[in-house]
């Protein structure tokens, strides 16, 4: 053969190599389905919790379900921020909603977008990044989706007065059950989310078996209607249920009797919560059916009375976006997708019900920080189940399934950070795990400053990873898992304002770091300069610490009891040294 003609024999033969290498390894990397719900507390029922929730309950049952998840500050924007970029809120400079990372802070690469760069198509549905300033106005499109990110028009009546009172006139309150064909457009943005995601999924269904007769994918393809494309997807769905307002279909309300609902043990403020600490509720305060209670502001409780009607809401709320879960879920397996596809759960921070007399979030509380985390990998995670409950009922039948279907699938009670998805998803995914990031991370574009928690899905599991008997996961094995997590809180000042919720970067003067550990939940708030992102830890403005055990429930701080000096010592040690210290240690 002349050389032109074997060169041409070599470029061939690397064609279908590099052909069938592209085509299986598109087959075995599974899907990712990333469902993300707004101000969502870990009271779910499979974790113990009053939410009537029978769909996640059933997801749970193969899946993991994290007992101790926490965030890095329990705000939207900051948190997914955090989660998005797979970096912690001193990295991102991001505490109020003022900013964009990749102008502000660093141009980071972010979860979603490093699928992308992978070959994955990416899509977001809701409310995944905060819109608006934090995510450059339109929710990081194009770096971190393949399709414009799609928000439901509906979410434009989120402050309109729909809700009726008792005498039948309309109000935006925050309680705020509604006849949905009464609404505007006769659906709720939920709804219209979830219907938007499941055109997505029903038409990368429907390409995937056209690419099945055609052949051949086509990798560089993005858009979901191409029928010659089978990228796997990573599709981010943010539900905004249970965030403020309540405004949820009415049916969902009768399934909480208003006798049967218990208020928090703690409804008092307690006297030795530090001023800097607590939160005014300011967002709630506005609403009409709150304003109508003429609290004082800032010391102005919440009337005990109101206390039940308020948890209804919350829970009816979330038994709603439960029952959207679950439809989400059930096109998941009508398209053929959930036996190839992680499906990830969790909430973007916790939320207070009255406890310690708070609502909302905006807090380095245990109720503010900790959040319901579940993880569904398809092979790894799942345990053979006698009987799965019929999730084809409605919601409202479904009720008097509760309780039979509690049984978890694999619990893991280890400390695990939303920081930690963005390594955790891709170790699972078989890319690339985002390094640990320097010290100095600002020039950096793909590190993260969370810990891969794959090793503690295959720790709990003898089953093997989907697609590939022989697989392990690339992660180091550890010998001691992370033993803390962090999170933090910014404040304007000491004493209540109207701007201690959500203060805005150029008013912040204090930030909250906290740290929970096995034994303790020990916070430090210091003077923080806005300027230079540096707080200032020899200026301490007041501590708290909570005994895990004896006081669950952080009613007691004993930060100033001389008998702890020894131990407030210690955890200050840790607090300061940071992230970086616990995490864990490689076998
Ligand atoms: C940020 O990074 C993206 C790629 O991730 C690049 O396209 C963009 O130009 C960068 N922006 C800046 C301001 O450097
Ligand atoms: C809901 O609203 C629709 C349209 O206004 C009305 O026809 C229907 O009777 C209402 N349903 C209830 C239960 O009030
Ligand atoms: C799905 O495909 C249909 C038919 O081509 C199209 O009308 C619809 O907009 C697509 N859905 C999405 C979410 O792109
Ligand atoms: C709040 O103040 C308004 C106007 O003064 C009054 O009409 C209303 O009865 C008060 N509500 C309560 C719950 O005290
Ligand atoms: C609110 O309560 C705090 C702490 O109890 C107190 O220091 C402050 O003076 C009170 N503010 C008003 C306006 O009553
Ligand atoms: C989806 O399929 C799984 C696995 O077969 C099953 O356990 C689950 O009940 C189904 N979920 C829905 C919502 O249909
Ligand atoms: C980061 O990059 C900027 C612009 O290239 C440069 O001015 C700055 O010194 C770099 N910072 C570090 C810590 O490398
Ligand atoms: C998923 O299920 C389909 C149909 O049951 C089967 O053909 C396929 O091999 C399964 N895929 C994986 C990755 O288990
Ligand atoms: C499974 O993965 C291992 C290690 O990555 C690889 O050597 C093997 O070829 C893979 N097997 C299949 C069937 O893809
Ligand atoms: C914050 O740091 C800047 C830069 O070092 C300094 O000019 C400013 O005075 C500091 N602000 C406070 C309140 O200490
Ligand atoms: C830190 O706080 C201490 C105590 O308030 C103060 O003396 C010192 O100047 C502060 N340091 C900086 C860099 O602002
Ligand atoms: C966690 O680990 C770090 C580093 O080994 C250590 O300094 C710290 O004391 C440990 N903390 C707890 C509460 O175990």
């Amino acid at each position: 053969m002349h050389e032109e003609g074997i060169m041409k024999y070599i470029v061939a033969i690397l064609c279908v190599l590099l052909n069938i290498s592209s085509n299986s390894a598109l087959s075995e990397k599974p899907n990712v389905l990333f469902i993300v719900i707004d101000d969502l507390r870990a009271s779910l029922e499979s974790y113990g919790g009053p939410i009537i929730s029978p769909y996640i309950t059933e997801l749970a049952s193969r899946s993991a379900l994290f007992s101790n998840a926490k965030v890095q500050q329990s705000v939207c924007a900051p948190s997914r921020v955090s989660f998005l970029t797979g970096r912690r809120p001193d990295t991102t400079r991001l505490y109020d909603f003022g900013s964009y990372w990749r102008t502000h802070a660093g141009n980071y690469t972010t979860l979603p977008q490093h699928f992308k760069d992978n070959g994955y198509f990416t899509a977001s549905v809701g409310k995944v990044f905060h819109p608006g300033i934090p995510s450059g106005g339109n929710d990081d499109y194009p770096y971190s989706w393949s399709i414009q990110p799609y928000h439901p028009s509906t979410q434009h009546y989120q402050g309109a007065k729909v809700c009726p009172n008792l005498d039948g006139t309309l109000h935006d309150n925050v309680m705020c059950p509604v006849n949905v064909s009464a609404m505007p457009l006769q659906s709720l943005p939920d709804m219209q989310s979830l219907e938007y995601s499941s055109s997505i999924l029903k038409n990368l269904s429907a390409a995937s078996h056209s690419t099945n007769a055609h052949g051949r994918p086509d990798k560089t393809s993005r858009s979901p209607r191409d029928p010659d494309m089978q990228p796997p997807f990573f599709l981010a769905v943010g539900f905004h249920k249970p965030h403020i307002p309540w405004k949820y279909p009415e049916e969902f309300k009768s399934l909480y009797p208003i006798e049967s609902i218990s208020i928090a043990s703690n409804p008092s403020r307690s006297p030795t919560q530090p001023a800097v600490a607590y939160e005014d509720y300011s967002t709630l305060r506005q609403r009409d059916d709150i304003n109508a209670l003429n609290m004082s502001f800032p010391n102005g409780t919440i009337p005990l009375q109101f206390h039940a009607p308020m948890r209804q809401s919350y829970y009816a709320a979330a038994t709603y976006t439960d029952f959207l879960v679950g439809k989400l879920l059930q096109t998941l397996n009508e398209t053929g997708f959930s036996n190839n596809t992680i499906v990830i759960l969790f909430g973007d921070h916790g939320w207070q019900l009255g406890e310690h007399a708070e609502w909302c979030k905006y807090s380095n509380y245990e109720l503010a920080t900790r959040v319901p985390l579940i993880v569904h990998v398809p092979g790894l995670t799942d345990k053979p189940k006698s009987s799965l409950p019929n999730v084809h009922q409605s919601a409202l039948k479904m009720k008097d399934n509760v309780g039979t279907n509690a049984d978890s699938g694999m619990v893991v009670t280890e400390f695990v950070e939303l920081v930690d998805l963005f390594p955790t998803l891709s170790d699972l995914a078989g890319i690339e795990v985002p390094p640990t990031c320097p010290p100095d991370p600002f020039n950096v574009t793909l590190c993260s400053e969370g810990y891969s928690f794959a090793p503690l899905l295959e720790a709990n599991s003898n089953a093997i990873l989907v697609g590939n008997a022989t697989k392990k996961l690339t992660s180091t094995r550890y010998s001691r898992w992370k033993n803390a997590t962090y999170s933090q809180y910014p404040r304007p000042g000491v004493t209540p304002t109207r701007e201690t919720d959500l203060p805005s970067l150029k008013v912040i003067t204090v930030m909250g770091y906290s740290m929970r550990t096995k034994d303790h939940h020990y916070t430090e708030w210091i003077g923080f300069n806005h300027t230079t992102f540096t707080g200032n830890w020899t200026d301490v403005k007041a501590r708290e610490l909570y005994f895990n055990d004896k006081d669950y429930d952080q009613n007691h701080n004993v930060a100033d009891d001389p008998k702890f000096k020894d131990i407030v010592q210690e955890l200050s040690v840790q607090l300061k040294m940071g992230w970086r210290q616990s995490l864990p240690v490689p076998a």
